[in-house]
């Protein structure tokens, strides 16, 4: 089996990544800034893994990247993992810096996405998932880019899985609140211990409860199509 995570080399998707490769898949994944985390990555789960460099802020990067895929190269499994907050206040000349959120965490991955259906649907089989966020049904000052990017995301799935569910590829939206990565420590600005004790379960979760979900979903443990998983940190999602 092959899987291509886009941003291989975020917390979530080493993660990911890592559990693909125990349980037997030949993983390519993408990177942008991070070679020479992508690289120990690839040296470290062996099984011809591959990194490739692509940029998500860059449309034409992703088509290229995208054009240069056959037939031979698809994958039974997409995740899209990478993405960027970028928080700030949403009065002002906001345009440029909406315009590049939305482009890396909605734009590129649902572009990704279609182009990677299409190849899958002739195999009659696929399993493509997206990593959003509870962000996308918690509006927060300062995070209107990124949570509305998310949701974009959401609801491009949900339509496309209409469009694929015949040729049985399947999606899912995976939608974690806080999860213990770098990520989550840059928004917590040191205040991580007080913003878990304010949290109803009290933790937050680990990488690897995202991983196995995916995993779950992957193997087929998760019977369902076009829904958006919320996993939480005690939030009650309605
Ligand atoms: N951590 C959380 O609390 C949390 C909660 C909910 C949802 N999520 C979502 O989970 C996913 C992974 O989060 P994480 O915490 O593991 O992230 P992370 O460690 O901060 O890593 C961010 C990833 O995005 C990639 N990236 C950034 N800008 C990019 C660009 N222009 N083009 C291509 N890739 C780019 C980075 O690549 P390089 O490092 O190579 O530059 C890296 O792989 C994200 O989609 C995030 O929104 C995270």
């Amino acid at each position: 089996m092959k899987a291509l995570v886009i941003g291989g080399s975020s917390a979530i998707g080493e993660g990911i990544i890592r559990q693909l490769a125990a349980e037997g898949h030949q993983v390519t994944f993408t990177y942008n800034s991070n070679a020479s985390k992508a690289e120990a990555l690839c040296q470290d789960i062996g099984n011809d893994s591959r990194a490739v460099q692509l940029n998500l802020a860059d449309p034409a990067a992703v088509d290229a990247f995208l054009a240069a895929l056959t037939a031979n190269d698809t994958p039974d499994v997409l995740v899209n993992v990478a993405g960027v907050t970028h928080d700030a206040l949403s009065v002002g000349s906001i345009g440029s810096a909406l315009s590049q959120v939305h482009t890396i965490n909605y734009l590129s991955p649902a572009t990704i996405c279609a182009r990677i259906a299409e190849l899958m649907m002739p195999k009659r089989q696929g399993a493509i998932i997206n990593i959003t966020s509870i962000a996308s049904r918690f509006p927060r000052a300062g995070n209107a880019a990124y949570g509305s990017a998310k949701a974009a995301l959401e609801r491009f799935t949900a339509s496309l899985t209409l469009e694929v569910a015949r040729f049985k590829v399947r999606t899912l939206c995976i939608a974690p609140a806080f999860v213990d990565t770098p990520m989550f420590r840059e928004f917590a600005k040191g205040q991580d211990k007080e913003i878990i004790r304010s949290l109803p379960l009290r933790e937050i979760l680990a990488v690897d409860d995202v991983a196995n979900t995916v995993m779950a979903f992957v193997r087929g443990d998760i019977k369902t199509t076009g829904i958006t998983l919320a996993l939480t940190n005690g939030q009650p999602v309605l």
